[in-house]
């Protein structure tokens, strides 16, 4: 019998959530959600079907076939345009509790104006949601993952300020449309990604404009009004009687410091700061607006290029009230980690430079066979977990993406590995270091197009043939992997998929 004092420390461990009684690092909570993720443009197909309108990767592959490593682009993709009642059998038999998908802007809204809808887009949203619904499975959506209406990008895009109330306008007809059965909702996903849209002219991202160091920062500033817009519309006007959540998802590798020296260390966490805390600091921080870093170095490097204004925006006061706390969860994607160090590189001006940083990887860590930015290195996860539960006011977590790519193969073991680790490793952040996961969310459900590297990279636990025109979908060793991990909670220590 423990000692009253001893009681008593366990029983403050557990309630601020330091640990959880009984918890073991191989098995999740009864209630804890998995699901699995795809995006509009990287599955659907369907690219100008029933007046769907242009997007900027249609706009993008169309002009720079070039850009696309293997030749592929979104024009058919997956086909899940129609065959989203395949795939939802599939995400059935996986066992998931939701399925986290985007809605493609311009198929809704060929323009990206609210005065413009398309019914057939409409309809194929409801059906795709009203069939998950019946098969007992939660639509998560997310408002963008990246296909905006090229009408609204010939206005410039994320860099002209309008775009905000668009995307008011958008996130109403949502709302008004969906929302009676959609309870998770993320505005954005993955914003440092897309940015670079905004930063790079090679094709990596659509629209491929280079202004770097100023396009991406005015990109940050509006979507992140945008996304507080979205927010506050929501609590407004929906909250009340639709009773969902709102929130957005960001994505960063963990960066670890080459050293141990003390500028290794402000290096790593500069880094931290340039690709998280520019979204995070605003919305999760307790006192909202950029990290001061941030600000202070784009401020100075800024003055010191003889300009009169900062490249980075400033919000007004009442922009960072109105834009701090605009999260009901935090949506996290991850994929892998950098060691970092400190050090000029990249174009100047650019995020790149003024962050300060050098990143290079640990040639020990095993990489994907088809993705050569993807370092298979479990314990990021883990970290990245833990410091933004203790950075960012302890915030409730969805892993929204983690996955694993290759080339293909039915019998995707090393797929099944990453994903056992990972799973390990956030279920190490809940049990030991005390953070609020309550989801984990597996990308992909199938192969799909992954940007400009077509389908040479693919993050399926479903394989799809697109050489076929029918797409068929073949489940992998993995799926049946997760499927039972998905059944049981429980982490299976196995790498083949037992069926
Ligand atoms: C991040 C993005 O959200 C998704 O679109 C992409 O396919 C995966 N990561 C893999 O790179």
């Amino acid at each position: 019998m423990p000692s009253s004092r001893l009681r008593l420390l366990l029983l403050v461990a557990v309630v601020r959530g330091a640990m959880r009684p009984g918890a073991v690092n191989n098995r999740f909570p009864d209630d804890f959600l998995f699901g699995a993720a795809s995006a509009s443009y990287q599955v659907e197909g369907g690219w100008d079907a029933d007046g769907k309108g242009e997007g900027i990767w249609d706009r993008m592959f169309h002009e720079h076939p070039e850009f696309s490593r293997d030749g592929q682009n979104g024009d058919v993709a997956d086909d899940s345009y129609h065959l989203y009642k395949e795939d939802v059998k599939l995400l059935k038999e996986l066992g998931v509790n939701h399925y986290r998908f985007s809605i493609s802007w311009p198929r809704i809204m060929p323009t990206g104006e609210a005065n413009n809808i398309n019914q057939p887009g409409i309809d194929y949203y409801n059906n795709l949601i009203n069939e998950l619904l019946d098969n007992g499975i939660q639509p998560m959506v997310t408002m963008y993952h990246w296909d905006l209406p090229q009408w609204l990008q010939d206005l410039g895009g994320w860099t002209n300020p309008i775009i905000v109330d668009y995307f008011e306008d958008y996130a109403r007809v949502l709302y008004e449309t969906y929302g009676d059965r959609v309870k998770w909702w993320s505005t954005f996903n993955e914003p440092k990604s897309f940015i670079m849209g905004y930063s790079r002219d090679d094709g990596l991202i659509a629209p491929s404009i280079k202004k770097p160091g100023v396009g991406d920062y005015l990109a940050t500033h509006h979507l992140l009004i945008a996304h507080a817009r979205a927010y506050h519309l929501y609590d407004e006007q929906y909250r009340a009687k639709q009773q969902g959540k709102v929130s957005i998802a960001l994505n960063t590798d963990w960066h670890e410091p080459l050293t141990n020296s003390t500028e290794d260390i402000a290096a790593a966490d500069r880094a931290m700061q340039f690709d998280f805390g520019l979204f995070a600091h605003p919305i999760f921080s307790t006192e909202g607006d950029y990290p001061p870093l941030l600000r202070e170095r784009i401020d100075n490097n800024s003055k010191a290029e003889g300009r009169t204004r900062s490249r980075l925006p400033v919000f007004s006061k009442e922009m960072v009230e109105y834009i701090r706390g605009t999260y009901d969860f935090l949506g996290l994607n991850y994929y892998s980690t950098t060691l970092v160090t400190s050090g000029l590189t990249g174009d100047n001006p650019s995020r790149e430079r003024d962050s300060g940083i050098i990143e290079s990887v640990d040639p020990s860590w095993p990489t994907s066979p088809s993705s050569t930015w993807l370092k298979v290195v479990p314990w990021g996860l883990r970290k990245l977990i833990t410091w933004i539960h203790q950075n960012y006011n302890a915030p409730t977590i969805v892993i929204t993406e983690n996955g694993y790519s290759d080339h293909g193969t039915l019998e995707d073991t090393e797929r099944i590995s990453y994903y056992k680790s990972h799973m390990t490793e956030v279920l190490k952040a809940m049990n030991e270091d005390g953070a609020h996961v309550i989801g984990y969310t597996a990308w992909s459900i199938l192969d799909n197009l992954e940007w400009n590297s077509g389908y040479t990279e693919r993050f399926g636990v479903c394989y799809v043939n697109i050489s076929d025109p029918a797409r068929p979908r073949t489940p992998k060793a993995s799926f049946y992997y997760l499927k039972n991990v998905f059944q049981t909670h429980e982490i299976q220590d196995t790498t083949d998929g037992s069926r």
